[in-house]
């Protein structure tokens, strides 16, 4: 039987299924495999029945959704009209990644493992269910899976084992070669095309319009209102939706990154990938070091034990390289995430610590050892009613300590808050998603919104649209630390009360003795809040922290409904699956 190439088809929402995908790739690559590692979407679907050998990494996001890029795939393998027989050729491999604190566990890994079976695919073993709720990052259940795996394909292809591995510290190929310019003046060329719908492929420079703080200068927490000019971009949106960004690094970072790896950031290159690998198509030719460094390479994230494998391999340090070996060792996760996850350590502060190995590193590797940096999302917190071609968001910028001396930032709220408009101009690439809150069509319908904090956010756009519409009804509690600092859009609220389009509930939780929250001012509008559920068919919606708060507001629900409609506490509990069965509760929690 000849040799069957690998495919290692992954979803991924965050770079975690990405980088187990190229995890399963390198193993394949130390077995002298031919082996090709894609995104779901970037794959041809219909070649999947002509494939042998093919395993699927995916994570599950939200409320037991596919990750972005595996959408168009996910559509196209549930048709009704595959034959049932047409992946009969395939052997196939489906691990999942999942959280289990999270409702519908693993959804997509299970419900894709039994559908490439009833279209006549042979599982090379059961599907692997790894869990983000385990301290070592999923590792407990990946290990041993990717162990049985290969057992498998060599048993069912014995032809594999005829070759002698690649020992484990012995470096593999880049998977990128960069070729550096002489000439200064060749001209880059963005590969992106201007967008018809701006999308994550094709995202629309939007013109940063005002960037201003709302919470007082005083207050501990900085958040702040920022507003783009999205005029010719023909990105459309309604309440609830949220607009997606790739933040940048700061330029300290990408300054001491180039020293350490000895780069000029002014060096122009261009990027070929080896074979079955694609060039990022975010990535302009020629393009610079610094526009790399910047907006690509996630050098402030804390680093995956992959980092680790692959450095641990280039390093010519002796001290330095058994350090790393262990880290990457199975018996070594625990002083990793002592050492990483816990302090939240990045990995350029883990490059500072290992520099033998990183003044040795190839920049052909960079694109190998750095994930690309994310997209993240905010929920959209205007409307186009209130606001024309304008789009708000609302951000909390992030910033706490754990024992590493420098506080730990957020990468993208530290980012956007550094934009200053008054400086010249700045463009921010943007594209708008769907997202999971919906509000009603019709203008009898009332809804009622609990948002604290900066879950405001979806809630100030549902308000303006709905009042720009003629919708009334709109009952919105919002909760703060205190009436004097964090009461963000105070005045506009008012105004809205005050024209009749608004009833807010406010809970200042630390301007008095005992906390007051939002889920208290619910059970103190009991009568109000049954009426508009029971009588009128309101709609309910939580967006905010998760932690705690989405429970106690659930919690003081199900009280208003035993006590105002006299129901027990199991009918209250039924009530309110029902609710979220018809869409008429709705939650958006974000950590
Ligand atoms: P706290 O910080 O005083 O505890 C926005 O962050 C608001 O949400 C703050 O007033 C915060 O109060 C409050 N908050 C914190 N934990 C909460 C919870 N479990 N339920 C409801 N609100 C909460």
């Amino acid at each position: 039987m000849s040799k069957p190439t690998l495919l290692v088809l992954f979803g991924s929402q965050t770079g975690t299924a990405q980088d187990t995908a190229q995890r399963i790739g390198r193993q394949a690559q130390r077995r002298k495999m031919k082996v090709q590692v894609l995104p779901l979407d970037d794959y041809n679907v219909a070649n999947l029945i002509s494939e042998s050998l093919v395993a699927f990494v995916c994570s599950t996001t939200g409320q037991g959704d596919p990750p972005d890029n595996m959408k168009k795939f996910w559509r196209f393998v549930f048709r009704k009209s595959l034959p049932a027989g047409s992946l009969s050729r395939l052997d196939c491999a489906v691990l999942g990644l999942g959280d289990s604190s999270y409702p519908k566990f693993n959804f997509v890994a299970k419900k894709l493992h039994k559908r490439l079976l009833q279209l006549g695919a042979s599982a090379l073993l059961p599907a692997g269910l790894a869990d983000d709720q385990h301290d070592l990052g999923s590792d407990a259940v990946i290990d041993p899976w990717l162990g049985s795996f290969w057992e498998k394909v060599f048993a069912v292809y014995p032809s594999l084992s005829d070759v002698t591995p690649l020992r484990e510290d012995e470096p593999l190929p880049p998977s990128y070669t960069f070729h550096f310019l002489d000439d200064v003046n060749e001209k880059t060329e963005d590969r992106l095309q201007s967008p018809d719908v701006p999308s994550q492929s094709r995202p629309f420079p939007c013109r940063l319009v005002s960037n201003r703080r709302v919470t007082d200068e005083s207050h501990f927490q900085e958040v702040r209102l920022i507003e783009f000019d999205i005029t010719g971009s023909n990105i459309e949106f309604t309440a609830g939706d949220v607009v997606m960004m790739h933040p940048h690094n700061s330029p300290e970072d990408v300054e001491l990154f180039c020293q350490m790896l000895r780069l000029n950031p002014e060096d122009r290159f261009t990027v070929r990938a080896a074979d079955n690998t694609a060039v990022p198509a975010r990535l302009p030719q020629p393009c610079s070091v610094r526009h790399l460094v910047e907006t690509y390479l996630d050098i402030a994230a804390v680093p995956r034990r992959s980092f680790f494998e692959l450095l641990s391999t280039f390093s010519t340090n002796e001290l330095e390289q058994e350090k790393l070996q262990e880290f990457s060792s199975a018996a070594g996760q625990d002083d990793l995430h002592g050492y990483c996850n816990r302090p939240r350590r990045t990995a350029l502060e883990v490059l500072s610590d290992f520099p033998h190995t990183t003044a040795e590193l190839k920049t052909d590797y960079l694109l190998d050892l750095f994930p690309e940096i994310q997209p993240r999302s905010f929920s959209i917190a205007s409307s186009l009613q209130a606001h024309p071609n304008r789009l708000q968001i609302l951000v909390a910028v992030v910033r706490y300590k754990t024992k590493m001396h420098k506080p730990r930032t957020g990468l993208c709220s530290t980012w956007l808050a550094s934009l200053d408009p008054e400086q010249g101009e700045i463009f921010v690439p943007l594209w708008v998603k769907k997202g999971t809150l919906k509000f009603p069509k019709d203008a009898d319908t009332p809804v009622i919104m609990v948002g604290p904090g900066t879950g405001v956010a979806p809630f100030r756009s549902a308000v303006q649209e709905r009042s720009a519409e003629g919708k009334h009804g709109n009952v919105l509690f919002f909760g703060c630390r205190s009436e004097s600092q964090d009461f963000y859009f105070r005045s506009e609220w008012e105004e809205m009360t005050k024209a009749g389009h608004l009833t807010l509930f406010t809970a200042f939780s630390r301007d008095q003795e005992e906390k007051v929250y939002v889920q208290h001012r619910v059970r103190g509008n009991a009568q109000l809040l049954w009426n508009l559920i029971a009588n009128q068919n309101a709609c309910f919606y939580i967006a905010g922290n998760a932690k705690q708060m989405p429970n106690s507001v659930c919690d003081a629900l199900k009280e208003v409904f035993q006590q105002e409609g006299g129901v027990s506490s199991e009918d209250a509990e039924r009530m309110l699956e029902v609710m979220e069965r018809t869409g008429q509760f709705q939650s958006e929690t974000w950590s």
